[in-house]
């Protein structure tokens, strides 16, 4: 449908900017609150993610903060409104980190409610300044409202990439020509003195799924383009070969997570969910299929995906293979449901025992919920995946 040009050009250096060089440093240096060494850095360049002494690896995703403008911004669909603002999505997302201490926070989309925002950029700051002052890595995608103040999608991607801490990329350097501005890929490498300390165990996956179609006979939301799904592929080929070739050599891919923010078509083929479907609509999701499903089946790494947008929904469950998964709605200026918990998606990968003591690849990978709850209660415990399976 679309006929957007796909140039590849050949393979640039990656070329370390001083700013990177400093976010480096500074995000080296406040790594004080994660007890496991999670980011170092590489040939002094680029941030490496990598699993802990203890053999696992936990992401934390953070759905639909909706911020707008901090204390004057009101909540919705709370049982009480009074004295409740954007500032209680602050104090759950600090609540959050501090409980769980997660390796990685992931962003998928509607991060800010731009049209209600008055300075775009300033809200943008506030709704990520929890995670930035953290010092744990985050990684951020655009949902379909975060566009709709004065910045741009390319502005927004642009302003988050430059945030600190964050690993977050406008796009991938070897893609002349992407749909979409925030698609790019992480490697998660093996524990440190492991035979797996310099191979990616987990391929992570962070893709725009747009916002709206602009095709005049197509109504709804945005999609993944053929031109994201050929970059997917691609790299997808190349950490397969790289996980499977290079000494310990591999019998199958490393696992893979994907993470964007609306939900593809297949979610409403999940017979089998933990957690539930409360949205009154179903699932929202573009009225097109561009086949992104079935791309991540043939690269066959992804075994979970992760999206946000229906606020009402947090199941995850199987489809063909992949487990399809929510984390429900996170912000208070998001709309929701009196009475039910605003709420973030934990996941953690665990590594096998490789020989002599040491860590191997990646065995099994779990999730739960957190709820804003005085307890903040996890619930819906489930295995996503297990090497055995
Ligand atoms: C495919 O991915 C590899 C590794 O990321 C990169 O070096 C190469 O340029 C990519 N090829 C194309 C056609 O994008
Ligand atoms: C929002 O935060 C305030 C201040 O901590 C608190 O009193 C109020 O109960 C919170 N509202 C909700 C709906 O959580
Ligand atoms: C933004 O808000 C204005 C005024 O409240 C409204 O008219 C407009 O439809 C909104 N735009 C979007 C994209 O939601
Ligand atoms: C990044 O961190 C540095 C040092 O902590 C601080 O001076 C600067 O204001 C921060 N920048 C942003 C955009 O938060
Ligand atoms: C990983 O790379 C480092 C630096 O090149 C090297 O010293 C180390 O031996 C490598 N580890 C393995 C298991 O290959
Ligand atoms: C790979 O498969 C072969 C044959 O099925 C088996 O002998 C070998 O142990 C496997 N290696 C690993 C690392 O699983
Ligand atoms: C349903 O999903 C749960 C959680 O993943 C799993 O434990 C259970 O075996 C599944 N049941 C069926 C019938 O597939
Ligand atoms: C949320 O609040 C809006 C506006 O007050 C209301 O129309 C809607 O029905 C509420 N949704 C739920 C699920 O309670």
């Amino acid at each position: 449908m679309s006929s957007s040009s796909i140039r590849w050009k050949a393979k640039r250096q990656f070329s370390s900017t001083t700013t990177m060089n400093l976010l480096l440093v500074m995000a080296t240096l406040s790594l004080s609150l994660v007890p496991n060494v999670c980011v170092e850095a590489e040939k002094g360049q680029q941030k490496l993610l990598r699993f802990g002494e203890d053999g696992k690896f936990k992401i934390l995703q953070v759905a639909d903060m909706h911020y707008a403008n901090g204390k004057t911004t009101p909540c919705l669909n709370v049982s009480s409104a009074a004295g409740c603002s954007d500032l209680n999505t602050t104090a759950f997302l600090h609540r959050i980190i501090e409980a769980e201490k997660p390796n990685l926070i992931v962003f998928t989309g509607d991060n800010i409610y731009a049209n209600d925002t008055i300075d775009t950029a300033r809200s943008l700051d506030e709704a990520f300044a929890p995670a930035i002052s953290s010092g744990i890595p985050w990684a951020a995608v655009l949902g379909n409202h975060d566009q709709e103040g004065s910045l741009s999608r390319e502005g927004v991607m642009k302003h988050i990439v430059g945030l600190n801490n964050t690993l977050s990329k406008l796009n991938p350097p070897e893609a002349d020509v992407i749909d979409g501005y925030g698609n790019y890929n992480l490697e998660v490498h093996g524990a440190e003195g492991s035979a797996f300390e310099n191979k990616s165990v987990l391929n992570l996956y962070f893709l725009d799924s747009g916002d709206y179609s602009t095709y005049h006979s197509i109504n709804g939301y945005g999609w993944i383009k053929l031109s994201q799904q050929l970059w997917f592929e691609n790299t997808s080929k190349s950490l397969r070969r790289a996980y499977m070739s290079s000494p310990p050599a591999q019998n199958a891919t490393a696992p893979g997570l994907a993470y964007f923010h609306i939900p593809l078509q297949e979610y409403a083929m999940v017979a089998n969910m933990t957690g539930v479907k409360l949205e009154p609509s179903g699932i929202s999701s573009p009225s097109v299929n561009s086949g992104f499903f079935t791309t991540m089946l043939e690269s066959g790494d992804v075994k979970a995906v992760f999206t946000g947008h229906d606020h009402l929904n947090d199941f995850c469950g199987e489809c063909m293979g992949i487990d399809l998964c929510y984390a429900g709605g996170f912000g208070y200026h998001a709309y929701g449901k009196a009475g039910w918990s605003r709420r973030a998606r934990v996941v953690v990968a665990s590594l096998d025992k490789g020989g002599e003591g040491g860590w191997g690849g990646v065995k099994s990978i779990e999730t739960w919920k957190r709820l804003d709850d005085q307890l903040l209660s996890g619930i819906d415990d489930q295995v996503l995946w297990s090497k055995t399976s």
